[in-house]
């Protein structure tokens, strides 16, 4: 496949789960990838992968939260591609607990990684996208920053911030060709919810109409249809990927 031949594309949190099965598929479809996270030592397994496919790779190590490493490495990447054209932000943590039980570290850690870091990466890359007059960035929400979720109040808010966020972005910088949208992802089968009891996930399961999880690859197909031309008249937008759980 060559959709997204002689582009560039930026995965953030792409040594595992989702962010490495987003990177795959992007460089499926012909991208040249660069995978960076802030477990640089991680990325090795996600890199490997990508070797076998034989596309372009680089790694970075980078911590979404650090403002001035995004503007360096995203400069870095542009001098040595020329060029980028697509950045996912798909880094993202929890800590989850009931809010009067909520210390002010953890509602801290997940809005800065979660929402701070996608403002860090986007305000970075648009630099760069504005000068080219072209881009897709594509945000990686969840389905919690839709409906809410007792226990994840700071994550919920740091999702709902992301969407507000995207559809900001998208409006300012749509005159530029740069196009912005998120996938608010369900439940989705990966280290982050393979923590959570039998119960919890049979629970979870009844409410999903499809009746099954997702998997990263099913957030990847929407990913690589957003980040692509295929959806060329697209952008503002939110689109789930829950098996039906919620419908709007
Ligand atoms: P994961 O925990 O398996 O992977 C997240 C990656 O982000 C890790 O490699 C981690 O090292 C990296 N990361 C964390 N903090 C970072 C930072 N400050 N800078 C750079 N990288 C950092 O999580 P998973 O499940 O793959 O989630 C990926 C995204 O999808 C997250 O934004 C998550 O909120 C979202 N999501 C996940 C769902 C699920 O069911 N797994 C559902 C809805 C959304």
């Amino acid at each position: 496949m060559t959709m997204f031949k002689g582009k560039t594309a930026i995965v953030t949190g792409s040594a595992r789960g989702i962010g490495q099965a987003i990177a795959m598929d992007l460089a499926r479809n012909g991208a040249d990838l660069v995978i960076c996270d802030v477990k640089a030592e991680w990325l090795s397994e996600t890199e490997a992968l990508l070797r076998e496919l034989g596309g372009k790779v680089t790694c970075k190590e980078l911590d979404v939260t650090n403002a001035e490493a995004c503007q360096q490495v995203f400069n870095q990447v542009a001098e040595e591609n020329g060029r980028i054209d697509v950045l996912i932000n798909n880094a993202g943590i929890t800590r989850d607990g009931l809010l009067m039980r909520m210390s002010d570290e953890d509602w801290d850690a997940v809005l800065t990684v979660n929402l701070k870091g996608t403002f860090n990466c986007t305000k970075a890359v648009s630099r760069i996208m504005m000068k080219q007059r072209s881009g897709s960035i594509v945000n990686i929400a969840s389905v919690v920053g839709i409906m809410g979720n007792a226990g994840q109040a700071n994550y919920a808010a740091s999702k709902g911030g992301v969407i507000a966020f995207t559809k900001s972005v998208a409006k300012e910088l749509a005159s530029r060709n740069i196009r912005a949208n998120a996938i608010a992802p369900g439940f989705i089968s990966s280290k982050m919810t393979d923590a959570l009891s039998d119960e919890v996930r049979q629970k979870m399961l009844e409410a999903i109409p499809l009746n099954a999880f997702g998997t990263p690859q099913d957030v990847a197909d929407a990913v690589t249809f957003l980040a692509g031309d295929k959806s060329s008249y697209i952008t503002g937008q939110v689109l789930s990927v829950n098996g039906g759980m919620i419908m709007q």
